[in-house]
């Protein structure tokens, strides 16, 4: 079961999201979805349905958790799950971390979703690098932040090196319209 975009976004504005994760949460959307058809005009079969909900709703939970400080990946997947909404729920728990390495020729909705979050600092689109300097310069206060982040960066820059080599073309003339 996957939602439409006018029940994501209804479902936005009910858990009280703010607008910057709003503008954000839409702008990843239009870039996973731009990576998602521009994969499958070569041969990969995504859903684009699925990876504009996931998008949509991967930070659901983010304004709630900034207050709780939980792990938003983990409530809001619980929360999608309690909906009916498990691969979205499978996605958004993805989000942050992918764990596994899949299938160096398939490309996945997480790994489309993983990857287009990172690519948007704040509702802008931007380089893996300029977002990960943001991130070091606002999160890496100390060695073990700094250690995660790199961690991170490692992970995603696998992902990118995989959808660019399906893609043929060099990720920073990537431009989403
Ligand atoms: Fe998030």
């Amino acid at each position: 079961m996957i939602p439409t975009r006018e029940e994501c976004l209804k479902l936005m504005g009910k858990y009280g999201m703010l607008e910057n994760i709003i503008s954000h949460s839409l702008e990843v959307a239009k870039v996973a979805l731009f990576i998602s058809s521009e994969l499958n005009k070569r041969g990969q079969r995504i859903d684009l349905g699925l990876v504009e909900a996931a998008s949509l709703l991967h930070d659901l939970t983010k304004t709630e958790c900034l207050k709780t400080k939980e792990d938003h990946a983990r409530t809001g997947s619980q929360l999608l799950r309690g909906m009916g909404y498990e691969r979205i729920g499978e996605i958004v728990a993805q989000h942050i971390w992918l764990g596994a390495t899949g299938d160096p020729l398939k490309v996945t909705e997480e790994e489309v979703v993983n990857y287009s979050d990172k690519r948007v600092m704040h509702d802008r689109f931007v380089s893996l690098e300029e977002r990960f300097s943001d991130l070091k310069e606002r999160y890496g206060f100390n060695q073990k932040a700094m250690d995660y982040l790199e961690r991170l960066q490692k992970e995603i820059y696998g992902i990118e090196n995989k959808i660019f080599f399906i893609l043929q073309f060099d990720p920073n003339h990537l431009q989403p319209l």
